[in-house]
């Protein structure tokens, strides 16, 4: 027999799943140079990593997957990795053009996409456009998101909703003002993941991960495993969720 034994496998109920959880893809870079490779070649693998684990998502049966692919601020990478990351965006949207009438997976984006190369604007398009009428999982994918940005526009556009009378300032409920929001009709997430080591929010759902349990981990997002997902999993339903009450 040998000393050192498998860590058992995380338990998990799937009658007591989360509906929604959401992901900081972090760490690509960190797991391309630990290798000696170039920090695209870490992107790439993480874009491998995305793959696996929404299609695990689909199985285990959530509703709702979000993942942080490219935030307001990770355009001050230099501009070959920003264009690599592009690059592996595409690709991903053309295989995910080609097996969603099979997955059955609903495709929809968070962020200003405006500021993205045009021809990755209508992959975006058209992917949501062909996943509209599909109602298993929903894969939102953030990309140039910025959870500051993201509230910035929901004030202007309630702003000018008031300015020409369809909206009252005195009536904004927190239900209404949600629906300013990318995330508009989502429930909040009930768990998110940040992968890398770092412990912190880096600006992703800011307003939406007011009651979210967080689950920080040192793996490397392109090390990130199914394992990884049921640990996280059963981390989650071993906690006690209060929302202030007692
Ligand atoms: C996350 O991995 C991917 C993006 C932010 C686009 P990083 O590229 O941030 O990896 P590290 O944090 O440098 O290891
Ligand atoms: C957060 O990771 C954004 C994404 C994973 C897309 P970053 O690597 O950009 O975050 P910081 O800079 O470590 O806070
Ligand atoms: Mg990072």
């Amino acid at each position: 027999m040998s000393f050192f034994r498998r860590r058992e496998a995380p338990k998990v109920d799937l009658n007591r799943l989360p509906r929604h959880v959401a992901i900081i893809m972090d760490g690509n870079g960190r797991w391309a140079k630990s290798r000696g490779l170039p920090r695209r070649a870490g992107h790439a693998a993480g874009a491998e990593t995305f793959r696996t684990i929404a299609t695990f998502a689909k199985e285990l049966g959530l509703e709702y997957l979000t993942v942080y692919a490219f935030s307001t601020e990770n355009w001050k990478r230099p501009a070959d990795e920003v264009e690599a990351i592009m690059k592996l965006l595409e690709k991903y949207l053309h295989e995910a053009i080609e097996t969603m009438a099979r997955d059955k997976v609903k495709m929809a984006f968070f962020g200003d996409l405006s500021l993205l190369p045009a021809h990755l604007q209508a992959l975006c398009r058209k992917t949501q456009e062909i996943s509209k009428g599909y109602d298993g999982c929903q894969v939102n994918i953030c990309l140039n998101y910025g959870g500051r940005d993201e509230l910035l526009r929901a004030a202007k556009a309630f702003a000018m909703d008031c300015v020409e009378g369809r909206a009252d300032p005195g009536h904004l409920t927190q239900k209404a003002f949600g629906d300013y929001l990318y995330s508009a009709g989502v429930p909040d997430p009930d768990l998110i993941i940040r992968p890398s080591g770092e412990v912190r929010v880096s600006n992703f759902l800011l307003w939406q991960c007011a009651y979210a349990e967080f689950y920080f981990t040192d793996v490397l997002w392109p090390d990130f495993s199914k394992e990884e997902l049921l640990r996280a999993l059963a981390a989650y339903q071993g906690r006690s969720r209060r929302y202030g009450g007692v």
